[in-house]
């Protein structure tokens, strides 16, 4: 395309203003702010700091590491809540048609037909700031500030009365929530093998290990020998 023998000059000069304006259009203009050094592949270019940040935006349940700045009140909550999640959620939370409750269902989780919600299941509350942050409003996710997003998070923990009405949401008293179904999940694996270091060096002959119990012989699990529709704990 850009070779220069005279017949083909006059395509030869608009297939390079093409390629040049195509160049301009990807990597110019498209990125005003990062400067043409080369990515670490040797193309791209280097994600500036605020690129990076724009991504990192997850936030770990626990200790709520990754919680941004800002603050967000129960009222606040109500009134967010009300224009940009009623629809889907009910203003209380109770859910509209088939979109999912927030508020309620506690003590169901052994019923037949359990009722998962924040409330009932969930065990951190700063998760829910995250996935709030990252997913909702289902139409428009990522239109919400830090703050609006606190509120909301404020105001379903207190529809759950996990929180009193003047509960302030923000990086600190968030992750000082405690969930009331936090303590019925596991928080340690307890299957003995899981625990278990793998062997980096002398480690023993395959040949002279010996199988002393099995998960079958301790009743862990069903029976895994005959046909699958005959299987059932010893
Ligand atoms: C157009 C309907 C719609 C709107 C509006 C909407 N949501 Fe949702 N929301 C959903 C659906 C559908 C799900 C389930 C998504 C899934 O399970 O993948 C959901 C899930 C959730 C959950 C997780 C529920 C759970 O226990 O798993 C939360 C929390 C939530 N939404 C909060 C909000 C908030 C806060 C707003 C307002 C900013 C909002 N939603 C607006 C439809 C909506």
């Amino acid at each position: 395309m850009f070779r220069s023998d005279s017949h083909r000059s006059v395509v030869s000069s608009a297939a390079k203003l093409l390629a040049l304006t195509a160049a301009c259009g990807v990597i110019v203009c498209a990125s005003p702010v990062a400067a043409a050094e080369p990515g670490h592949f040797g193309y791209g270019t280097v994600a500036t700091p605020e690129q990076i940040a724009g991504w990192d935006i997850d936030v770990r349940g626990g200790d709520g590491a990754g919680l941004p700045a800002g603050t967000g009140s129960v009222s606040k909550g109500e009134s967010v809540f009300a224009d940009q999640c009623a629809a889907c959620h009910g203003t209380f939370g109770e859910g509209e048609g088939r979109f999912p409750k927030l508020a309620g269902g506690k003590g169901t989780l052994k019923d037949d037909r359990p009722e998962l919600t924040v409330g009932s299941y969930w065990p951190f509350a700063p998760t829910l700031f995250d996935y709030i942050n990252r997913a909702m409003p289902m139409p428009t996710p990522h239109t919400l500030s830090a703050d609006d997003v606190y509120a909301l998070t404020a105001y379903i923990l207190n529809l759950n009365d996990i929180v009193p009405g003047d509960f302030v949401a923000d990086k600190d008293s968030l992750p000082k929530v405690k969930m009331p179904n936090h303590d019925s999940f596991l928080w340690k694996d307890p299957r003995p093998d899981t625990a278990a270091r793998p062997c980096m060096s002398n480690c023993a002959n395959p040949a002279d290990i010996k199988i002393t119990s099995t998960a079958e012989s301790r009743n862990l699990t069903p029976r895994t020998t005959g046909p699958l529709d005959t299987m059932q704990p010893k």
